[in-house]
């Protein structure tokens, strides 16, 4: 067992593996038929499967989550200004970058750690043509407040929902909100094909456009109809992925089960704070982020990081530091980030996995639990 007072470290993450002979039967009919990737019979039952699982219209497959953003935005053939979050991982600015488009920063707020919808509308400017907002940790944005937005100033709303599968609002997908929603299916996700992702769009003409871009701009009768990509998944992937289905609900069952149990255990621990869940909202318990605030808890979030690092037990600094301060993209912020700046100073996400045992977890709220009592006893 993987105890953190053993050699080995307690992992932030370990992706489930579906059990092995299924996945075999899939390679073997892989093998013999010789179709490996372009599209083929595995690819598009993966997007029905997916369409009938997750309740949307269409789904189009990606390599990664970072180039289905990354074409969402060419997609919509936007230019200027898009409004995002500086509380996000790397990819989603890359992707702006990536189609020529100006980020620009709104602040996010509490306890949802989303983009703050005043502040995207103290951000919109005639150049504004778009919000990229992010669902973080799987808790969804206020998308009505967003949709109003976007009617009032003629906007289009890609949402990264890369940390949202499965998640629903009142017995809905959350990617039926906005004009399109991307997925990843990274290896560190709820729901994983080693690395992946996907568009979802509301209608089929913009199924077949997209498709179009990520083969490289070649059509359906592969004619070339103009500029695209190749950011195609393929078939050995998308079998992973139809083995997985089967399992994600069990899984995200089991991730509820260890949130509660840390809720439970590390509630009594002062100058800790965690998130709660939304009312109306189905999670997918994709994350366990805590904040730290030091002067209640009696350390730092970094000396907390490389307490529990020393115990053997992994954490992460998810999202630290704000995109907004990386040297590249530091020039587009106009106001300041205050919210962003504090929640990326004093989060910590813990280990959280679909097996991870009890001992684990009292392990690590033991841990967490020495600290604060030996910190405070300092102060
Ligand atoms: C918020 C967010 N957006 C986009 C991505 C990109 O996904 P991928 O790793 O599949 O390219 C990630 C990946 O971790 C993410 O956390």
């Amino acid at each position: 067992m993987n105890k953190p007072d053993s050699k080995e470290n307690l992992l932030l993450m370990k992706p489930f593996m579906p059990p092995l002979e299924e996945f075999q039967i899939h390679l073997e009919l892989i093998w013999a038929s010789r179709m490996l990737t372009n599209c083929g019979t595995i690819h598009a039952e993966f997007e029905r499967a997916l369409c009938e699982y997750l309740g949307v219209k269409h789904i189009c497959l990606f390599a990664n989550g970072t180039l289905a953003l990354m074409i969402a935005l060419k997609a919509l053939k936007l230019r200027g200004e898009v409004i995002t979050t500086p509380f996000t991982s790397p990819a989603t600015l890359q992707a702006i970058y990536w189609n020529n488009l100006k980020p620009v920063f709104a602040d996010i707020s509490e306890p949802d750690l989303n983009i703050d919808p005043s502040a995207i509308e103290a951000a919109i400017t005639p150049d504004t043509c778009a919000i990229l907002p992010v669902h973080i940790f799987g808790t969804p944005c206020d998308v009505v407040t967003i949709g109003q937005l976007a009617r009032k100033y003629d906007l289009k709303v890609v949402y990264d929902a890369a940390h949202c599968f499965g998640v629903e609002i009142d017995g809905k997908s959350v990617c039926n909100s906005g004009e399109l929603s991307i997925l990843s299916f990274h290896a560190t996700k709820v729901f994983n094909t080693f690395e992946g992702g996907a568009i979802v769009c509301h209608d089929e003409a913009t199924k077949i456009y997209i498709d179009t871009l990520k083969n490289n701009g070649l059509d359906r009768d592969f004619q070339l109809t103009g500029y695209g990509v190749n950011g195609k998944l393929n078939e050995i992937q998308s079998a992973f992925g139809l083995c997985q289905l089967k399992y994600v609900d069990d899984i995200i069952a089991m991730r509820k089960a260890i949130t509660l149990k840390y809720r439970e255990l590390l509630s009594g621990i002062k100058g800790l704070k965690m998130l709660p869940d939304r009312e109306g909202v189905k999670h997918n318990y994709s994350y366990f982020p805590v904040l730290i605030d030091p002067a209640e808890f009696g350390a730092g979030r970094d000396e907390l990081h490389d307490y529990l690092k020393k115990k053997k037990i992994v954490t992460r600094k998810y999202f630290f530091p704000l995109v907004s301060n990386s040297p590249e993209f530091n020039m587009y912020k106009t106001a300041g980030l205050p919210v962003a700046e504090k929640i990326a100073n004093s989060i910590l996400c813990l280990p959280l996995f679909h097996d991870i045992s009890d001992d684990q977890i009292e392990a690590v709220v033991h841990a967490i639990g020495q600290l604060n009592k030996s910190g405070r006893n300092q102060n």
